[in-house]
């Protein structure tokens, strides 16, 4: 039986991931020791997810830093971080245990070939059971970090599945038993908001839609992402996104392509170096590269 399982198995305490983000201020400034800034709401929303163990939604477009505030966020309090990324048609198997059937096997062979003939294994006990992230979030005895990424790209099964996990914190798994967690990981739940997740999903958790930042913040996440990037660089690359992001495109460049697009300038050692040539840094669609470089909506940036 493993820790935790019902039956007198010793349980678990999960200790809060919240010791060291006592308030809003001590948020911002631990996530900025990771070189993520998060604006005041964004730092009000973990603190109460922190506070009021609430799993917290982080919704917005692609690259505007939901997957780093959590990367963040448990660097700077010192918890693991346990990350589920979600995909189409993922199950059980891949979000929380499955059974390692080849050494199952292996270890009956191995049995059958014993002179005198061994006890036969424990075929499904803790021994085979392969820990996927769900499981692993709730049996780590420290402070953990869950991440469950990208829960638009999961199918509704799994968000019903979700929804009772993140209620009581436990599982069953029929050969083992109940395992639950006795004390909560801190939850954080992103969306790229392909679909709606349900209601009933969203109501166990705290709602942050995050915004893509404002020129100026965006160019103090470039510095903070690159120590002693040229300001030239910085602001340019900052004016040229904000440009980019008013325009009709099939993808808007996120956080990310800014700061590779400032990485290029550097790399390239030139901070006047003509925008329109190294568009493939920020753009990844062939017809938003063609309708920039004809709108001429960089020009002068
Ligand atoms: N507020 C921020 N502070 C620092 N870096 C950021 C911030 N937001 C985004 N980034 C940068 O942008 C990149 C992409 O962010 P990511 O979290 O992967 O986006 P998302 O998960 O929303 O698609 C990160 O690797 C990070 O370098
Ligand atoms: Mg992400």
């Amino acid at each position: 039986m493993p820790p935790g399982a019902d039956g007198g198995g010793r349980e678990l305490t999960i200790a809060s991931a919240a010791s060291s983000l006592g308030s809003v201020d001590e948020v911002a400034a631990a996530l900025a020791g990771q070189g993520y800034l998060a604006d005041r709401s964004l730092a009000t929303a973990v603190f109460l997810g922190a506070d009021l163990e609430l799993p917290l939604l982080l919704e917005g477009e692609a690259g505007v830093g939901k997957t780093e505030a959590a990367k963040a966020l448990a660097a700077a309090s010192g918890a693991r971080l346990v990350r589920l990324q979600c995909h189409e048609g993922m199950d059980l198997h891949h979000a929380l245990y499955d059974w390692d059937y080849a050494r199952q096997l292996l270890s009956l062979r191995a049995a059958e070939l014993t002179p005198g003939g061994a006890a036969p294994p424990e075929l499904f006990g803790p021994e085979f059971l392969l820990r996927r992230p769900l499981l692993e979030a709730l049996e780590h005895p420290g402070a953990v970090v869950l991440l469950i990424d990208e829960v638009d790209r999961a199918d509704d099964e799994f968000e019903a599945f979700l929804l009772e996990l993140l209620s009581d914190f436990q599982v069953t798994i029929p050969e083992l038993g109940t395992i639950r967690a006795v004390g909560r990981p801190l939850v954080l739940l992103t969306s790229n908001r392909t679909r709606e997740l349900h209601d009933a999903l969203k109501r166990r958790c705290l709602y942050h839609w995050i915004d893509y930042p404002s020129r100026e913040r965006e160019a103090e996440i470039v510095r903070a992402r690159l120590p002693g990037v040229p300001e030239a660089i910085a602001g340019r690359v900052c004016a040229a996104v904000e440009r980019l992001r008013a325009e009709e495109l099939y993808k808007l460049p996120g956080v990310g392509e800014t700061v590779a697009w400032a990485r290029a300038l550097l790399a390239l050692g030139d901070p006047e170096a003509p925008l329109g040539e190294t568009l493939g840094v920020a753009l990844k669609v062939r017809e938003d590269i063609d309708r920039v470089r004809e709108s001429g909506v960089l020009s002068g940036v």
